[in-house]
């Protein structure tokens, strides 16, 4: 299938749910074809350190939430850094990053479907954070400047991308030498079947673009990351497609 047809399908796909949170109305998760895990963060994956400033946030933000988990857990974020998430949706894992970076450092969100940046630019207004800012962008062509980025934060996008060997190319581009990536997102256990891959419903839903775990990993190392490991997913064998929290830093100081 077509790149272009796969991202005006996901680009659709989000726009909808983006325009329904823009009217206040509820925006269920997924499409039809939702697997056993695909792109909603249960409300326990939140782990308690976070619940704090979670809770802070407006309700409609945090359930407006598309995630698979919470890649905040895992990226250490210090006062001061520069963090840049992938796909940044209706923005919270960004507003919860800006209280970690504080005023000292920023948050920059990337996001391909404009209404989707409206909406996280009207929560970034509600919620007063001056830190954040929403860019309109591809990853596979991230308007980032080279080497300016601390730290990449993801939250089930990099399945939903047709080139993942070009998005990975372009994370390490912007990272600082020695910056980190922590990704939570959907992997397979084997391929997914080529009539699922061609269902571009199930490709918007966040399934049908996931790869097998150890594909995914190995795409990382060949784009050039370092310290590329799995931190958590897939412990219930019986789960054919699960949400993995993966870690990994650019070479350098
Ligand atoms: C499943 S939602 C996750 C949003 C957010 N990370 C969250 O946790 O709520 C996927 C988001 O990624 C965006 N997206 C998908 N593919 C993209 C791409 N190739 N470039 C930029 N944004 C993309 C979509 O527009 C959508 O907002």
């Amino acid at each position: 299938m077509n790149s272009t047809t796969i991202k005006d399908q996901v680009r659709e796909h989000y726009g909808e749910h983006a325009r329904r949170a823009l009217e206040n109305q509820s925006s269920s998760c997924c499409g039809s074809t939702r697997a056993a895990s695909s792109c909603c963060a249960p409300a326990d994956v939140i782990p308690a350190d976070l619940i704090a400033t979670k809770d802070a946030l407006p309700a409609d933000i945090v359930n407006a939430s598309l995630g698979c988990g919470t890649p905040l857990e895992i990226a250490k974020l210090q006062p001061g850094e520069t963090v840049l998430d992938l796909g940044s949706g209706g923005g919270l894992d960004c507003f919860i990053a800006s209280k970690y970076v504080g005023a000292s450092g920023r948050v920059i969100g990337v996001d391909m479907t404009p209404d989707m940046l409206a909406l996280a630019r009207q929560n970034a207004e509600k919620v007063g954070a001056t830190n954040v800012e929403f860019r309109h962008g591809e990853l596979e062509h991230l308007p980032v400047e080279d080497a300016t980025v601390d730290v990449i934060i993801s939250n089930c996008v990099v399945n939903l991308a047709p080139d993942k060997d070009r998005v990975f190319a372009e994370a390490l581009r912007v990272l600082k030498p020695g910056g980190r990536v922590a990704i939570s997102d959907i992997v397979t256990r084997v391929p997914m079947p080529d009539i699922l891959r061609a269902n571009l419903e199930s490709w918007a839903s966040c399934v049908s673009g996931a790869l097998v775990e150890k594909d995914y990993l190995a795409k990382m190392r060949a784009a050039g990351f370092v310290g590329v490991e799995k931190i958590a997913g897939g412990e219930n064998p019986i789960e054919p497609v699960y949400s993995a929290k993966i870690v990994a830093r650019k070479p350098g100081a």
